[in-house]
């Protein structure tokens, strides 16, 4: 095989490795597919599987003008993949469709069809990229939870939701935004979308440790709280990798960093190097927690669907599996409830999740305060330079959806804080 033929079997493996049988691109088996190839070829690999998925809504409703018939899963994806290179990424159409065709004879797929359907395709890509899909064609488990949402709402998803993540930073202080070598927008005094996106190990003040990659959404509840440096104890529950914590711990703060998962425990002590952070870390289920041990602030930045991060993750609209809500209700149910226990009176706990679904946030919250009357919502207090963020804030909920500001994208996310009152 060539080259450009390896790697494009490659990421054909890897999708349908994600599409069929539930794997996520960070699974161990397709971390040992992608580490055999070069820095350079892992960043085609990565490029092409990522946008692939990011499109294939749209590179579907194309295989429906120029196929009528049903074809098989693997021909579907060589065909997504193909398109979206084609089409999306504007990669030269030849090289595309001789590859794709010689992967089809190796896996016994109609490359008749390939060929032929590609080479219509290439011709007409300039008409075909303007695309437009509707809400309708996404995954009947997402449209089913999200029947609140309003038709604005729904419209700004669909514009949203395939386009690359934005890199937004948060700094250890003022001063270390103030020295950065980059150009950056501003989002605070502390934050900012990186202009220039570049390898990250490049920059001098990311290899010093004075800032790290976390999303405007993720940050803007602890931000909006304005955190200062406190005796009081402080926990995050669900640490790892970290970017809650850091913002605790950039106040010179004490905070009990905890994580069911040795493997990202790992990530998380790797981070704490590179920014030079010092704190106590635990690899426990936060269920399990002794309850003698007592808090003042406790953070769940609970496991979810992960929704709201769909640009960062577009697998989890290209499985054909949606997420076990079921059980994910469970495990956010408990958290709140374990945190309650472990909560000195007049604590907070603030409840967070990366999905914007009502059966993962708002829905929780409202069990939670029925459930538990000692409790009462606490409001974000957001400083008046910040006033225009204040449309992510209502009714003492902070709520966004994968969207822009100052042109920059950013997360869907969730945030509340409960205060213990007695
Ligand atoms: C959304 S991530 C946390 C992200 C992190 N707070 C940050 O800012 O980088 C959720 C984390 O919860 C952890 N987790 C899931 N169930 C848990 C449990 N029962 N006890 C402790 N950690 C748990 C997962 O391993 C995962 O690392």
């Amino acid at each position: 095989m060539i080259k450009g033929e390896k790697i494009r079997f490659d990421i054909h493996n890897i999708l349908y490795s994600i599409y069929k049988l539930n794997k996520t691109l960070n699974s161990s088996s397709i971390k040992k597919i992608i580490d055999k190839h070069d820095k350079k070829d892992i960043s085609f690999l990565n490029n092409v599987t990522l946008n692939s998925m990011r499109f294939h809504l749209h590179s579907s409703r194309i295989i429906g003008k120029y196929i009528k018939k049903k074809i098989r899963d693997k021909e579907k994806i060589l065909l997504i993949s193909a398109i979206t290179q084609i089409v999306f990424l504007g990669f030269k159409d030849y090289a595309v469709v001789n590859c794709s065709v010689e992967i089809a004879k190796k896996l016994n797929l109609h490359h008749g069809l390939i060929n032929a359907v590609l080479k219509s395709i290439s011709k007409n890509k300039e008409d075909l990229k303007k695309i437009n899909i509707q809400f309708d064609e996404l995954p009947e488990w997402f449209k089913n939870k999200t029947i609140s949402l309003t038709d604005n709402e729904k419209n700004n998803f669909i514009k949203n939701f395939y386009k690359e993540p934005s890199l937004h930073i948060v700094f250890k202080s003022e001063q270390k935004l103030k020295e950065f070598e980059e150009d950056l927008l501003k989002t605070s005094e502390i934050s900012g979308f990186l202009k220039n996106k570049k390898d990250l190990k490049k920059i001098e003040s990311f290899r010093k440790g004075d800032w790290w990659v976390q999303d405007f959404s993720s940050f803007f509840p602890l931000f909006s709280l304005q955190i200062k440096k406190s005796n009081k104890k402080f926990l995050d529950a669900c640490a790892a990798p970290g970017g809650k914590a850091f913002q605790i711990l950039s106040h010179n703060n004490q905070i009990i960093l905890n994580d069911k998962s040795k493997k990202r425990i790992k990530i998380l002590e790797e981070n704490l190097n590179r920014l030079n952070f010092k704190s106590k870390i635990s690899n426990q289920d936060f269920i399990k927690f002794n309850n003698e041990q007592k808090f003042d602030f406790i953070i769940i930045d609970a496991p979810c669907s992960s929704v709201g991060t769909i640009r960062k993750n577009p697998e989890i609209f290209f499985k054909n599996k949606g997420p076990n809500f079921k059980n994910l209700e469970i495990i956010q149910g408990n958290l709140l409830k374990k945190a309650s226990v472990l909560l000195n009176n007049k604590g907070y706990i603030l409840y967070m999740t990366c999905s914007f679904l009502e059966v993962e946030t708002i829905n929780q919250i409202n069990i939670f305060l029925k459930k538990n009357s000692d409790f009462e919502l606490f409001n974000f207090n957001l400083d008046k330079k910040f006033i225009k963020y204040s449309k992510f804030i209502k009714e003492g909920l902070m709520i966004t959806f994968p969207d822009k500001i100052l042109e920059y994208n950013i997360d869907g996310y969730f945030a509340a804080c409960l205060k213990k009152i007695k």
